[in-house]
């Protein structure tokens, strides 16, 4: 397949890529490195420069060849600050995956594979499914439901396939790839970056959350179970015109949690700062990944916290600056 890859210097469309690759696809990375990296690019993938507000790059992108499907995983990530510049987010990650999925019907693209968040749901005590009740808490996650619920209307419309994976936190690195954000506002990073010296304090925000030791509880997914979801996800859409999934292991842990197993893998103290809760964060995200499992036969293989951050310490330790 050709396959164009919107955020394919970032951290999980760069693996997500790179696994496609070895698949035998054909993979295209259009990507502004506004966030991302161009080492982090796999060398096998021909690599467009270029924003998705340039509508003119994006035309000629996406008609320099027939292209099967398209994988939207290009968008600013931090829900913290979609709550203090919202048009920065209602800009990037609605009005440019508008653009792109018109440009995709335009040029006969048939698959869309767009990366949508737990966010997109009010927080809860259960498990989420996908029929739990949706409301977002910020603006990021409020983007990519209008994104999704446009993809429904350009499916009914146009007959574009699609599938939104909603990712809880994806966490981890694989063999020379790993989170490499500017500023890093992902706790597992964060804590790492501690341990190496590279910063002096995690803050908590919240301890008075109604969770078990008062903070956020979050369902952390490994990169390379995310990226095996994509891939079957994107065959899937072969016979299936909508798809939506959670992706996620099932397991929550809280911010405590993290910080401790962290101080146990890096042998490190982690000073860790109380703060007051944060606009925008809910009590717990946990995913019911049931769907996906039963219908696509997926099953997360990294769900250990000890094991995700020992993955994460590998990479932080032997890539201090991440790609730079
Ligand atoms: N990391 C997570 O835990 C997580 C959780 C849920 C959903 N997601 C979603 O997954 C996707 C990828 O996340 P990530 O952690 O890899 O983020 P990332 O910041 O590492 O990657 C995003 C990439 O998109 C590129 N980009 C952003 N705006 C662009 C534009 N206008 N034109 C072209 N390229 C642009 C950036 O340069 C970067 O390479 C995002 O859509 C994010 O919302 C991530």
């Amino acid at each position: 397949m050709n396959i164009f890859i919107t955020g394919g210097a970032g951290y999980i469309g760069s693996a997500t890529a790179e696994a496609l690759i070895k698949a035998g696809n054909n993979v295209t990375v259009y990507d502004s490195l506004v966030t991302g990296h161009q080492a982090a690019v796999p060398e096998e993938a021909e690599f467009i420069h270029a924003s998705l507000d340039d509508s003119h790059a994006l035309a000629e992108a996406l008609t320099s060849k027939k292209y099967d499907a398209v994988m939207h995983f290009a968008a600013f990530i931090e829900a913290g600050e979609s709550m203090k510049d919202p048009g920065k987010f209602f800009r990037n990650n609605f009005t440019n995956s508008l653009s792109l999925m018109e440009t995709a019907v335009q040029t006969g693209v048939k698959k869309f594979v767009f990366s949508s968040t737990a966010a997109v749901y009010q927080s809860s005590e259960e498990p989420l499914t996908e029929e739990s009740p949706l409301g977002p808490t910020n603006v990021y996650g409020h983007t990519k439901l209008m994104t999704e619920q446009t993809l429904e209307w350009y499916r009914s419309i146009y007959g574009l396939h699609f599938a939104a994976l909603r990712y809880f936190n994806a966490c981890g690195a694989l063999p020379g790839r790993g989170e490499a954000h500017q500023p890093e506002s992902h706790l597992i990073p964060r804590v790492l970056q501690i341990a190496l010296g590279q910063a002096e304090s995690a803050t908590i925000y919240g301890t008075d959350y109604p969770t078990p030791d008062g903070t956020c509880i979050r369902d952390y997914i490994h990169i390379a179970d995310l990226v095996s979801a994509h891939t079957l996800a994107l065959n899937a859409l072969d016979k299936k015109d909508r798809l939506i999934y959670n992706v996620g292991s099932g397991n929550g842990f809280s911010v405590r949690e993290v910080i401790e197993t962290a101080r146990k893998v890096a042998g490190h103290t982690i000073p860790a700062i109380e703060a007051p809760r944060r606009p925008g964060d809910s009590a717990r995200l946990v995913a019911s990944p049931k769907k996906i499992m039963n219908e696509l036969g997926w099953k997360p293989q990294n769900t250990n916290l000890q094991d995700i951050l020992s993955s994460a310490w590998e990479w932080h330790k032997s890539h201090p600056n991440g790609y730079e």
